[in-house]
């Protein structure tokens, strides 16, 4: 849990940073997507919206995908990515153009969203906070209850394998270093969202991420 506590504190600071510096554009409404292990209704996130929203008085969302925590770990980025997608086409307020805002896992939907998110609402403004851009070269630190020993007996087996990168949302942007190739046949989200794969490379995805007003990508070390 280590990781993750890790973070999540970390971005409790750093929100801090954002009231401060960071410029809306008024009037227009912001998502938030969460990271791995949380859910809106969890009161780091709700708290995070809430003071989001009073600094800036405009309405903003936490979006949950399926059940929030379990499905986080489970769903293939995708299909999270998929569903992001339909919610926000079904939001009315956003159809003048909304920000995102993506913490850790959340900033890999919330780019999948804005890149393959077809008759979605325009983005303009991106801000991640602890996004896993580039991915990881191993799987975070789970935990010893028995759904992390079942993730970990999963991840052993083979990373890149169809079943784990159907079970398991990091597989896909998990990016071992020394072995790209079998990152770029078998790795199902990162190569895709970041153009990696030489022959299927789409203008579009380029076109849409180019077109963000302003892009704030904050790191944790
Ligand atoms: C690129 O992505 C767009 C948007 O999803 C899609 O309409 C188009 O068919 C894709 N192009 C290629 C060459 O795959």
């Amino acid at each position: 849990m280590g990781f993750f506590l890790l973070i999540k504190a970390t971005t409790f600071m750093i929100s801090t940073l954002m009231f401060t510096f960071v410029p809306f554009t008024r009037s227009v409404p912001f998502v938030v997507f969460h990271g791995i292990s949380d859910k809106c209704s969890n009161k780091g996130v709700k708290q995070f919206t809430e003071r989001l929203t009073k600094w800036s008085g405009i309405q903003g969302h936490c979006i949950e995908i399926g059940d929030g925590a379990w499905d986080s770990w489970t769903m293939p980025l995708l299909d999270q990515t998929e569903i992001a997608c339909e919610k926000v086409k079904s939001m009315s307020e956003l159809s003048d153009g909304y920000n995102l805002i993506g913490l850790s896992q959340g900033s890999l939907i919330a780019r999948g969203v804005i890149e393959f998110c077809d008759g979605g609402p325009p983005v303009k403004n991106l801000i991640t906070l602890a996004g896993i851009h580039a991915g990881i070269a191993s799987i975070p630190f789970c935990g010893s209850t028995i759904i992390c020993l079942l993730l970990d007996d999963l991840i052993k087996s083979e990373i890149y394998s169809t079943y784990v990168q159907e079970h398991l949302a990091p597989s896909g942007y998990i990016k071992i270093p020394t072995d790209i190739p079998a990152y770029l046949k078998g790795c199902s989200f990162l190569p895709k969202v970041n153009n990696e794969i030489k022959n299927t490379r789409n203008s579009t995805y380029k076109e849409r991420f180019a077109s963000l007003e302003n892009l704030v990508l904050i790191m944790v070390s």
